[in-house]
Parts: structure tokens; C-alpha cells; sequence
């Protein structure tokens, strides 16, 4: 159950901060993970901030369990050394089951909560998770006098989860987006890969026998479609950011650009990064190419008034197509804000 319409957009504290009606809008291309414990790591954060649109302090998996104070307090240092500017600063903390979430939330906050945009949260099984989390995000943005909130962003990596994906996206204005995280769902489903998502090569489709007895095609098929495309609707539908997890195969950039892709032309605004390597890939995947936003911008020009039916290059366009254009270029205009090289590429006006 979720409160009222005419609680909804009350703060859960007195005292906190107004939740936001509508996301702030950003440019979230990309991720990036960072394992605040490794001082090499942390000591090169001053150069990542420009070249990223989101640095992620990684707390939870892959942080060793006795590194977690030390990927905490690394976080906290990571957040009071450096002025991010446009850049996101996220952290994903433990899972609410784990001995260390509430003492990554109790520290964080308070020490720097102010520059903090958005809390990741692994294991998200139902709106009592995002509850739970959202009243004592007030509760501490209160007593810290905090003045924006602290967003929650979901990844979606149980059964559990999956099921409930529209109560999670519905559980509270704070919620900022979720993430498909492919491996803790493989687990959790029985799912029987070892990847940390893409495909697999036993996934797909053979085609019927010819009569000819020429060898039958095998078609690899996208394992994780079913799941994005629930979250996209659901995150959509509830004015929320869907992105695709992580890629795991690093010496395979071909096939997280594919995924990438696939999960960028279904809605995602963006996927983790997990490897400086991948950083270029995100970049160029959810930026838009050239000459898409190059038709797009004809569509529009064609319909000044976004209705009718106009035909370009013998392809139909209407007031659908116009609302597609508009997204294309809105996308467009949020990465020339960011990024002089695709400005120019896209031969968009001052942004
Ligand atoms: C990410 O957290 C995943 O489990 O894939
Ligand atoms: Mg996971």
C-alpha cells in the first residue's frame, strides 16, 4: 500500500526537504563504479569526474567483507575531497539485510549528504524495501538540515523483485530509477549462466529444417528482454530512469556494446560502467548518433505544430512520430549541454 494522493509529495520528517514532483533532469549516461577502498583508485577520482556523468561509490558486492569500513570511509573522503559540478555522485550501499547497511547510511548522510544525489539499493524484493530506506533518508536529512533529497535507485536482481516491479517504482516520489542487475537475477531465478549479463550462446532460436537439408540457422536471443522491458514500463510509467546493469565480460567491448545498445533503443538511459574501457562504449551508445537526431530534427521541422501527416525520404511521419523526434532531440540537447564534440556533431543551437 502506498499513502495517499494527498500525502504523497508530504516530506516523511518534519523538517526534510519537499520531495521532488518531477526528476531533476540529468544526463546519466553511464554509472561508473568505483571501489573506494584501493587509495590507487581513489587518488584518480579528480581525473574520472569530467570524463564520467556519474561516480558510484561501490559499498556493496565485490568489496570484500573485510573492506567495508574501509570502502565507507574511503566513500565519505572520496565525497568531501572533490566538487563533482554537473557530474552525479552516487553510492550503492549493502543490501537492508546485510550487517553493514544501516551504519553505511547512519555515516554517509551525515558526513555528506549534501553532495550525495542518489543511493543505490541492491536487492530491492518490494515497496517495504524503498519505505523503509525513504523514512529514514528524511529522518536524517532533517536532522542534518539537509536541503534537496537523497534520491533511491532500485536494482532489480531477485524473482522477488522482478514480480513486484510496479509497486517498487510506485513506493515513493524519491524513487529516481533501477537498474537490471543480470547476475544476482540469474541466481535467484535459477537462471543457469555464469555471465554477468549479455547473452549466451545456448539462448536462441533455430529455425525450421529446409527442405533442401541446408544446415538450419541458429539465432542467439536476448535473455534479459523480458526483464527490461518490464522495467522500462514500469519505471516509464511512473516517470522513473531505467538503466541496464552491468557487463562483465571486459575483453568482449563488442558485446557490451550490444547490449548496451539494446538496452538504449528500449528506453534505458544508461548501464554501469565497470571498467575504465566501458566508459567510451556508454558514451557513445546512449549519446544518440548524428544521423538519427539529424531526421529527427527534419521531422519536427516538417510538423511545425507536432500534427498531420507529412511524408520524408517516402517514410510516413504523424503526430507519433513528431513525440519520437521530440525525444530524440531532447536526449540531443541534454548531451551537447555536456559534450562540445557532439554539440558540434549534432549542429544543435547554443545549448
Ligand atoms: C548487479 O548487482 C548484479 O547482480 O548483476
Ligand atoms: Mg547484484
Amino acid at each position: 500500500m502506498n499513502r495517499t494522493p494527498a500525502k504523497h509529495f508530504a516530506p516523511l520528517a518534519i523538517g526534510a526537504p519537499e520531495p521532488f514532483r518531477q526528476l531533476p533532469v540529468r544526463l546519466e549516461r553511464m554509472l561508473h563504479f568505483v571501489p573506494p577502498h584501493i587509495d590507487k583508485i581513489r587518488a584518480r577520482v579528480g581525473e574520472l569526474i569530467p570524463q564520467v556523468d556519474v561516480v558510484l561509490g561501490n559499498l556493496e558486492d565485490a568489496i570484500p567483507a573485510d573492506a567495508k569500513e574501509a570502502a565507507r570511509a574511503g566513500f565519505i573522503a572520496m565525497a568531501q575531497t572533490h566538487e563533482f559540478g554537473a557530474t552525479g555522485l552516487w553510492t550503492r550501499i549493502n543490501a537492508l539485510n546485510s550487517p553493514w547497511a544501516l551504519a553505511d547510511i547512519l555515516e554517509i548522510v551525515p558526513a555528506v549528504g549534501a553532495k550525495l544525489d542518489v543511493v543505490m539499493l541492491p536487492k530491492v524484493e518490494g515497496p517495504w524495501d524503498i519505505h523503509y530506506l525513504d523514512q529514514l533518508l528524511a529522518q536524517l536529512e532533517a536532522r542534518h538540515g539537509l536541503p534537496k533529497p537523497i534520491l533511491i535507485h532500485a536494482i532489480l536482481e531477485t524473482a522477488e523483485g522482478v514480480n513486484n516491479v510496479e509497486s517498487i517504482a510506485a513506493a515513493s516520489p524519491r524513487m529516481h530509477g533501477m537498474s537490471l542487475g543480470p547476475a544476482d537475477l540469474a541466481a535467484s531465478r535459477g537462471m543457469k549462466t555464469t555471465r554477468v549479463g549479455g547473452g549466451h550462446p545456448a539462448y536462441g532460436v533455430l529455425a525450421d529444417p529446409g527442405s533442401d537439408g541446408s544446415p538450419r540457422a541458429f539465432v542467439q536471443q536476448d535473455l534479459w528482454h523480458y526483464t527490461l522491458a518490464r522495467m522500462v514500463d514500469a519505471c516509464l510509467a511512473h516517470g522513473l530512469k531505467p538503466f541496464y546493469g552491468p557487463f562483465g565480460d571486459f575483453a568482449d567491448p563488442a558485446a557490451c556494446e550490444a547490449q548496451f545498445r539494446n538496452a538504449f533503443l528500449h528506453g534505458c538511459a544508461g548501464a554501469w560502467t565497470l571498467h575504465p574501457s566501458q566508459i567510451e562504449i556508454a558514451k557513445r551508445v546512449f549519446s544518440l548518433d548524428p544521423a538519427e537526431v539529424a531526421f529527427a530534427k527534419r521531422i519536427l521541422e516538417a510538423m511545425p505544430d507536432g500534427s498531420g501527416a507529412v511524408m520524408i525520404d517516402g517514410k510516413m511521419q504523424d503526430d507519433a512520430t513528431w513525440k519520437q523526434a521530440k525525444v530524440i532531440l531532447d536526449l540531443a540537447r541534454l548531451v551537447a549541454a555536456r559534450d562540445p564534440e557532439r554539440k558540434g556533431l549534432y549542429g544543435l543551437p547554443g545549448a
